[in-house]
């Protein structure tokens, strides 16, 4: 049922993504093509997706976030192709391909990425249908949480103090890696449908629980999961000796860490509704997902 739920909405995305983002016949159409490939190898989606489920929770019944909700994509399709470089995690295999760096060398991978990002903010300009002042604080939002005190802040964590068995630097690396672009996911859709700073919070909070949560089942899918199903390689941590929540409360303890952060989100989402079974189902699956 939640698969079915997810499928469809994969499919719009790409659908819109597709629209957005489109080769043409100038000479440099060699990053769209390198772009294009990553972007369309097949993601689980579930930033977009939180993005219009919150739009959808607070009043949005439409279709005017797909422009957002695809730029949250591709700043995040842009961070995986720089994380796999070899001057960061040197991995080879993205979304079940060949990473974007060993098909279109090094240079166009850093320049892929670079597309994505600034053409991101370009797309969620361009949001049309939806109060211009809202447009204005989402993106503020999604800049401020993608950017040095966002993502960029715990990549930098992560990639400067390899080695750090520290939980709390730990934790906060992955508030800000993986949380912060999921926390944005979740309020800007918030912010998008009208809702108030006092719900716009328990988005905050909610997603922040998510966000570690899914770098956590992300570390113990690295350690034991299928490369198959994964699609990317299992034992990229221990290969750059970065330490994870597994190093640190063993992959039992990690688990039963997700399944805290997990329920902890799901009594936020009791507090904002409770109508929204579909969120509550991404938020179980993101727990129990094996990719
Ligand atoms: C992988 O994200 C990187 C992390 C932040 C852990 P996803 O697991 O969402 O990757 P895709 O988008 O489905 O490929
Ligand atoms: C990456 O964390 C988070 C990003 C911002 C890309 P990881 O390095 O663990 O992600 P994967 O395992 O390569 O997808
Ligand atoms: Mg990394
Ligand atoms: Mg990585
Ligand atoms: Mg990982």
């Amino acid at each position: 049922m939640i698969e079915l739920t997810l499928k469809n909405y994969q499919e719009k995305i790409d659908m819109r993504l597709d629209m957005l983002l489109s080769l043409s016949a100038q000479p440099y159409n060699k990053v769209v093509e390198a772009a294009r490939y990553s972007l369309f190898a097949g993601g689980k989606r579930i930033r977009p997706i939180l993005l219009l489920e919150f739009y959808k929770l607070f009043g949005g019944n439409d279709d005017c976030a797909y422009n957002f909700a695809c730029a949250i994509e591709m700043i995040h399709t842009y961070s995986l192709i720089h994380d796999d470089l070899p001057c960061m995690d040197n991995d080879d295999m993205r979304r079940g391909k060949p990473s974007n760096h060993i098909k279109f060398g090094e240079g166009m991978a850093l320049l892929a990425g670079d597309a994505l990002l600034t053409e991101s903010f370009g797309v969620a300009a361009r949001t049309i249908g939806i109060d211009e002042a809202r447009v204005k604080d989402a993106l503020t939002y999604l800049s401020n949480n993608a950017g040095i005190n966002g993502m960029i802040g715990g990549q930098v964590i992560d990639t400067c103090f390899e080695g750090e068995t520290d939980i709390d630097l730990i934790t906060k690396t992955y508030s800000l890696k993986t949380g912060a672009l999921i926390k944005a996911a979740a309020v800007c859709g918030s912010i998008l449908a009208g809702a108030d700073e006092e719900m716009q919070k328990k988005a905050e909070e909610y997603a922040l629980c998510v966000g570690l949560a899914f770098q956590i089942i992300d570390d113990i899918l690295d350690r034991q999961g299928s490369e198959e199903k994964l699609g990317k390689p299992v034992g990229s941590d221990l290969k750059n000796q970065k330490v994870t929540m597994v190093d640190l409360l063993g992959v039992d303890g990690a688990k039963a860490k997700a399944k805290e952060l997990t329920d902890r989100a799901l009594n936020i989402l009791d507090e904002l509704t409770n109508e929204n079974d579909t969120l509550k189902e991404i938020t179980n699956y993101l727990l129990d997902r094996d990719y």
